[in-house]
């Protein structure tokens, strides 16, 4: 039995991740969130006091992130900027999060020699051609596209650097698009059904032909633990469930999932830089450590999160009159 400090766990994968920790574990957690925008207390309401604490405050903050690590068993490092077409608009605060965070989170965990796992994506790739029959793996060269995904990139290679140099004990995983309860309604899967729900015509980028590798929030969590108890220290891990499909086919099973005509949806202008695909390789982590997904079915996992945002207005409800009107600035 430990305690863990996880960052950014009032976000989406985080508060997935801090509640599958106290499910399945003995363990206590600690998170450290900035609270921006993307965090929502609503995610962590009602965990038990005596294994959890919610601490607010920021992941660049030295001298609160030394106290913290001093303290705790491990260090799980979510907390990032982590919307793509955010850093189209404004990068600094991507570089400072990402990277000066991840920086300042590594400093501490040298001093005070602290098990840290650092959370990234499979964005650091770059894309892979839609007829290409290639996947990413470990040993893909980074290649990446967007502000978002270079600050990703970088906070990877300083904690390879800091594994190297300084024999901090971490590990990494770069893993796939994640869908689930949780997930800001910025994002693509949760913005279309709220916007069903809130009568709003969904909203495709360009002709919906990029293909992204779908993961259920919660399988990725449960990847993540297997990480940072069996994981060899310095070896970066890909984590995926083999689940590429198109950004259309999501969008008409969304709506078929919902009763709307396969139809009912606008095309918008696309994302600059637009990647067009993305699939892991995630054997490794199944033959070294024995993960496998348990949401295999997309389409009933979708359902799921289609249930979720239905039956937890109050999580999502303030938040969409300014998501909508932030994305119709940019003419999505
Ligand atoms: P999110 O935007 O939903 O949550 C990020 C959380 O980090 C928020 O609670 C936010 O308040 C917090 N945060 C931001 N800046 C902070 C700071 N300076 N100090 C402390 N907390 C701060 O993001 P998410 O989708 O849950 O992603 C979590 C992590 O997983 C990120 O590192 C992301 O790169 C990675 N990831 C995401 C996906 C995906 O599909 N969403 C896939 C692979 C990897
Ligand atoms: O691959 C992992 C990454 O997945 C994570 O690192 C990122 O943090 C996470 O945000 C996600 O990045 P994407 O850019 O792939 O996710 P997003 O939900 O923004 O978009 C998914 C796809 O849907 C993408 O091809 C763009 C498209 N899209 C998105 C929105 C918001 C639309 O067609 N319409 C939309 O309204």
């Amino acid at each position: 039995m430990g305690k863990i400090l996880v960052t950014g766990g009032a976000g989406f994968i985080g508060s997935n991740f801090v509640h599958y920790l106290l499910e399945t574990t003995n363990h206590s957690v600690v998170v450290l969130d900035k609270m921006t925008y993307a965090a929502n207390e609503m995610s962590l309401a009602g965990l038990d006091s005596n294994r959890f604490a919610l601490v607010k405050g920021d992941i660049a903050d030295r001298d609160l992130v030394d106290s913290l690590v001093a303290d705790v068993d491990a260090v799980v490092h979510y907390a990032a900027e982590s919307h793509n077409d955010n850093s189209l608009a404004d990068p600094s605060p991507f570089v400072q999060t990402n990277l000066v965070g991840t920086f300042t989170l590594l400093e501490a965990v040298r001093a005070h020699r602290v098990r840290f796992h650092h959370i990234s994506t499979d964005e650091v790739f770059g894309d892979l051609a839609l007829d290409d029959p290639a996947k990413f793996t470990e040993t893909t060269p980074y290649n990446p596209s967007s502000p978002y995904s270079s600050t990703k990139a970088g906070s990877d290679l300083l904690v390879r650097a800091w594994v190297r140099s300084f024999g901090i004990e971490a590990t990494i995983s770069n893993c796939s698009n994640n869908y689930g309860p949780y997930q800001h309604i910025e994002k693509f899967i949760p913005r279309q059904i709220t916007n069903v729900l809130s009568g709003i015509r969904p909203k495709l980028y360009g002709r919906g032909l990029n293909v992204r590798d779908w993961i259920h929030a919660q399988d990725h969590s449960a990847a993540v633990l297997k990480i940072l108890e069996a994981g060899k220290i310095g070896e970066t891990y890909l984590i995926g469930a083999n689940g590429e499909v198109n950004n259309i086919t999501v969008l008409r099973t969304i709506l078929r999932l919902m009763g709307q005509s396969e139809d009912s949806f606008e095309h918008v202008a696309d994302r600059p830089g637009h990647d067009l695909r993305y699939a892991i390789d995630g054997s490794r982590l199944r033959q070294e450590l024995g993960w496998e997904p348990v949401f295999t079915d997309f389409e009933a996992g979708l359902a799921d999160t289609i249930s979720w945002y239905e039956t937890h207005r109050s999580w999502w409800e303030p938040l969409k009159a300014e998501v909508e009107a932030k994305y119709a600035k940019a003419g999505q």
